[in-house]
């Protein structure tokens, strides 16, 4: 961000005073920042604060300052890197999309060449009316970087889509998608390893004990990290799931034969991703032949190596990303789990949410360090869960380095 060049759009949804703290953290990150707000929007953010934070007067009305109308807008248009509209309401979205511009922030974003991003924030019902999803497709089509709103409580008291990311959230996007545009990948050079799946532990040849884990988390995570430039191992316990593309398959069964083959990798590899959820024990003797029936019996169970626990104690240069999947008391299993397996980052949710954890297409929880407060992850996708976790292991590495 050092040195760029950021408007910083607001338009009138409840989240404005959201955009205080983007431009705030912007400017943290070396960005020169100028904002530009729709008459409406000041009525719930205030254009002073904006001043302020941005350190550069705030552009609202075509017609006030005569004294530079008739270049401003161009001026403001020329000058910027990338234009990011925090909240784009639903009027926003549908003017840019209509081509109509009868205020500042309509018409610098109209005019500007510099890439432009849409950060959608309002209503549900707003939000999925076809209208704003055709105007937000048509723009995405000519190139507008959409932001996907949050899946959370809204101001009006409904929970769905719409809710405006937290200001960190929108900047680490930002940063991301300015990146990609300069061909820069968060992960280029780096060999990452990605555990996923339930293992099966064989009781005969044919029978096994298993788990609920569709593999859903890992494998987003192993698309996330390809399209980030990383070289991709994906040792994987069965899925019914598809390899991403770019990704480099090794598949396993057991938690023995998974530990087998991370293993083998661990010395070449910068990144373990342990996502799997690897069974803790196993059966002490596997039968040769399929059991018959036969009216009870027993099963013998001993312990499974612990891979992850093993790795930690063996790093040198690896980082190393854990997951938990918890009923009770998250953070603080969790944060143990952190010192006792050695890992740079722990991904701990509640299972026993309905929307989170196993077989569903979404997750939430928290980000867990061994030095550092832990962050909340509201409720998103599995895929979008898997860009904030790539995000947050390119800083990581960041810091390391
Ligand atoms: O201790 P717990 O099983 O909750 O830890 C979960 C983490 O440890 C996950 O990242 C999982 O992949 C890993 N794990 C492991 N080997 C085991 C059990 C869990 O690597 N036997």
């Amino acid at each position: 961000m050092r040195g760029k060049h950021i408007i910083v759009g607001v338009s009138a949804g409840i989240a404005a005073y959201k955009a205080i703290e983007v431009v705030s953290r912007l400017r943290k990150a070396g960005a020169e920042v100028k904002v530009v707000m729709t008459k409406n929007a000041t009525h719930i953010a205030t254009p002073l604060t904006f001043g302020e934070i941005s350190n550069h007067p705030v552009a609202i009305d075509m017609w006030e300052e005569i004294h530079d109308w008739n270049v401003e807008h161009i001026a403001l248009a020329t000058w910027a890197d990338a234009y990011i509209v925090v909240p784009a309401t639903a009027n926003v979205i549908g003017k840019i999309n209509a081509g109509i511009a009868d205020d500042m922030l309509t018409t610098t974003i109209m005019a500007t060449p510099a890439p432009k991003f849409l950060c959608p924030a309002m209503n549900t019902e707003m939000y999925n009316n076809p209208i704003v999803q055709r105007n937000l497709a048509d723009l995405r089509s000519l190139g507008y970087h959409i932001m996907e709103p949050e899946v959370g409580w809204l101001a009006c008291g409904v929970t769905g889509p719409g809710r405006l990311p937290s200001p960190e959230f929108i900047v680490q996007w930002l940063t991301e998608q300015l990146s990609s545009l300069e061909n820069k990948h968060l992960l280029d050079g780096k060999t990452v390893v990605v555990t996923a799946g339930g293992t099966q532990e064989y009781i005969d040849p044919v029978r096994y004990i298993g788990n609920r884990s569709s593999g859903k988390m890992g494998y987003a995570i192993a698309a996330e990290a390809a399209r980030q430039g990383a070289r991709v191992i994906l040792v994987s316990a069965p899925t019914s799931l598809s390899v991403p593309a770019n990704v480099e398959l090794v598949a396993v069964d057991s938690a023995r034969s998974m530990k087998e083959a991370v293993d083998r990798l661990y010395d070449s590899v910068d990144i373990v991703i342990m996502a799997a959820a690897v069974s803790d024990f196993r059966v002490a003797n596997k039968a040769e032949q399929k059991i018959k029936k036969m009216e009870s019996m027993t099963l013998e169970l001993v312990k499974n190596p612990d891979i992850l626990q093993s790795l930690g104690e063996r790093k040198t240069h690896q980082l190393l990303v854990g997951f938990a999947a918890e009923t009770e008391h998250v953070v603080e299993y969790g944060q143990d789990k952190v010192k006792r397996k050695h890992l740079d980052m722990l991904v701990a949710n509640d299972v026993s949410k309905a929307n989170a954890g196993f077989n569903v297409d979404t997750n939430e929880g928290y980000f867990l360090y061994p030095n550092r407060e832990p962050k909340v992850m509201q409720n998103m996708k599995k895929s979008e869960l898997a860009r904030h976790i790539i995000r947050e292991i390119s800083d990581l590495l960041s810091f390391k380095s």
